[in-house]
C-alpha cells in the first residue's frame, strides 16, 4: 500500500478547490493498494468530502488540528469540531512551528488529540533527533531544507539519505514511514519503487491535479 497526501497548505479558493477536485476525478483510476489523502484548507473539507463521497481511496484531511479540545478558543478548529469529518490529519508540519512558533510539546498536545479522536496522523519530524509519539500510524520526514517554495520543486532528498534516517528511527514494525519535500511527478519513480517508502506528503506538486495524478500514477 502506498499512501499520497495532498498538503495544500494556505492555497485556494473554494471555486478553485470544486474544480481542482473535478478534474481529479475525472482522470482518477482507482487503485486498491494506493489511498489518497487530499488535505485543503479546513473550509473546503465538506464540500470536498461530498465530492469523493463515491469515489474508493479517497479521504479528505486536514492540515493540523487545534491544541486544545474545546471551549473559549475564538479562531481554533480542534479535533472535536472535525470529528465526523475526518479521519487523517496532518500533525507538527514544520510550517507550524516557522510561522506560529509552535513546539514540539504543542504537537505532542496536538498529537493526543487527534489520537483520542481516533484520526490516523501523519506526525511530522525535521530530522532524526525530533522525538514523535509512539502510537502514531505514519512518521512524515521532511527536512526544512527539501520543502518547496511551492512549487514543487525545491531540494529533494537522494534515496539513500532518506533510508538511513529511516533506520536511525527504529519505528515500529506497524508505523508507515511516509517522505515528504519536493516529491514531483519528475523525482517520484526513484521513490516510489522503494519498499522502504510507504508515502509521499506532497506540497507544492499537489496544486495541480494533473501533477497530482502524474506522481500516483507514475
Ligand atoms: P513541497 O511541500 O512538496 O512543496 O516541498 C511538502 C510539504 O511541506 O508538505
Amino acid at each position: 500500500m502506498k499512501y499520497f497526501i495532498a498538503n495544500w497548505k494556505t492555497n485556494k479558493t473554494l471555486q478553485l478547490s470544486i474544480e481542482w477536485m473535478q478534474t481529479f476525478l475525472e482522470n482518477y483510476v482507482p487503485n486498491e493498494n494506493k489511498k489518497i489523502i487530499i488535505c485543503p484548507p479546513f473550509p473546503f473539507i465538506s464540500k470536498l468530502n461530498e465530492m469523493i463521497s463515491q469515489s474508493a481511496h479517497v479521504y479528505i484531511g486536514s492540515q493540523d488540528i487545534s491544541v486544545y479540545e474545546q471551549g473559549t478558543y475564538t479562531g481554533e478548529v480542534s479535533a472535536l469540531n472535525l470529528s465526523g469529518i475526518i479521519k487523517y490529519t496532518i500533525i507538527g508540519h514544520s510550517e507550524r512551528s516557522l510561522h506560529m512558533h509552535e513546539s514540539t510539546d504543542i504537537s505532542f498536545q496536538k498529537s493526543k488529540l487527534a489520537h483520542k479522536y481516533g484520526f490516523a496522523q501523519f506526525y511530522c519530524i525535521k530530522n532524526e533527533n525530533d522525538p514523535y509519539p509512539p502510537y502514531v500510524e505514519f512518521v512524515c520526514y521532511e527536512a526544512i531544507d527539501a520543502i518547496s517554495t511551492g512549487d514543487g520543486k525545491g531540494n529533494n532528498k537522494p534515496l539513500k539519505i532518506i533510508i538511513g534516517l529511516k533506520r536511525k528511527l527504529a519505528l515500529q514494525p506497524n508505523t508507515k514511514f511516509i517522505y515528504g519535500g519536493s516529491v514531483n511527478e519528475n523525482n517520484c519513480k526513484e521513490y516510489f519503487n522503494s519498499p522502504e517508502i510507504d508515502g509521499f506528503l506532497i506540497g507544492g506538486a499537489s496544486l495541480n491535479p494533473q501533477r497530482f495524478l502524474a506522481i500516483i500514477n507514475s
